[in-house]
Formats: structure tokens, C-alpha cells, sequence
């Protein structure tokens, strides 16, 4: 996993989004079909997300709503499982991608996962308007909890 610091991070008092970056067209758009796939009846909330595998491979999920509710998984969490029941490992990339103008991050739930699977990846939230943030892991999970601590 990559520890290194994106370019604009390091003045910043806060850490905020960083410019979007070409080279992630790709897994936007990989996120973006698959929020067409979304299954979110109850919600009516469609998310794509898609993560980018370190051997180049992309993987993408949609959010799949369930009628009890506390069964529902998020795209981010689908992408990961999806990537990794493949048999990959090692993630340097994820997108979100949902219809909302302030951008939707990954719930607690999803970041924890993917601390687990992704580490310090970046993390690309966009809209449908072609509005693009990008964070790392290490700002939205602060001193997360993982294998280091078994
Ligand atoms: N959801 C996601 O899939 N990813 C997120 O980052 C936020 C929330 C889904 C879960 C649920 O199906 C719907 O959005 C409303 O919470």
C-alpha cells in the first residue's frame, strides 16, 4: 500500500479534496455504469462504486438494498467482495459515484472495509454533473483499526 502524500495535501491546515485527475476517467466510469445496476427499491438512493486493483484491473458494484434493511450492502463494500472473491488483492483506487451535488463519501461501515483491503488508497467521489473529489483513506478513517493490533 502507498503512503505517499498527494501533491496540494501537504500545506493544507485541513485536509480537503485534492483536483480530479484524468487517470481516473476509467473508474468513474466503471462506478458510474454500475450505479445503473443499483438495487435500491426502498432507498430510491442508486450508488456505484468501483475499485481499482493494483494489477490493473477494475471492479465495480452497485448497492444492493434488501427488505429488511439491515441487510443491505453498499457498491463500495459489493466492488471490494467482488475483486477480492476473484481472487485479487492489493487496491490503490476506489470511485463512488452517486446522484447528490455535496459528494457521497463511503459510510463507516465501507471505510473500514476497505482500510482492510484498499489501506492509504485514494478515494475518488464524484456526481453525475462531472463534479470530482479525491481523498485518501488515511483522512476519512483516522486511526483506524486493523490488523496491526492482533
Ligand atoms: N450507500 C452506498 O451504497 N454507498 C455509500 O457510500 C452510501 C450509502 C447505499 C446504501 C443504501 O442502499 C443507500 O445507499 C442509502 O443509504
Amino acid at each position: 500500500m502507498s503512503k505517499r502524500p498527494l501533491p496540494n495535501h501537504s500545506r493544507r491546515k485541513t485536509r480537503r479534496a485534492v483536483p480530479p485527475d484524468a487517470g481516473h476517467d476509467g473508474l468513474i466510469a466503471a462506478a458510474r455504469a454500475a450505479r445503473e445496476h443499483a438495487h435500491a427499491p426502498f432507498s430510491h438512493f442508486r450508488v456505484g462504486a468501483a475499485v481499482r486493483a493494483k494489477s490493473g484491473k477494475i471492479f465495480a458494484g452497485c448497492n444492493v438494498e434488501n427488505a429488511t434493511y439491515g441487510l443491505t450492502l453498499c457498491a463500495e463494500r459489493v466492488a471490494v467482495f467482488k475483486a477480492v472473491s476473484e481472487g485479487e488483492r492489493g487496491f490503490d483506487a476506489v470511485a463512488v459515484v452517486a446522484d447528490t451535488d455535496s459528494l457521497t463519501p463511503p459510510c463507516g461501515a465501507c471505510r473500514q472495509i476497505l482500510w482492510e483491503f484498499c489501506g492509504d488508497a485514494e478515494v475518488i467521489l464524484a456526481n453525475l454533473q462531472g463534479k470530482v473529489e479525491r481523498y485518501r483513506m488515511s483522512a476519512l478513517l483516522p486511526k483506524p483499526f486493523d490488523r496491526s493490533f492482533l
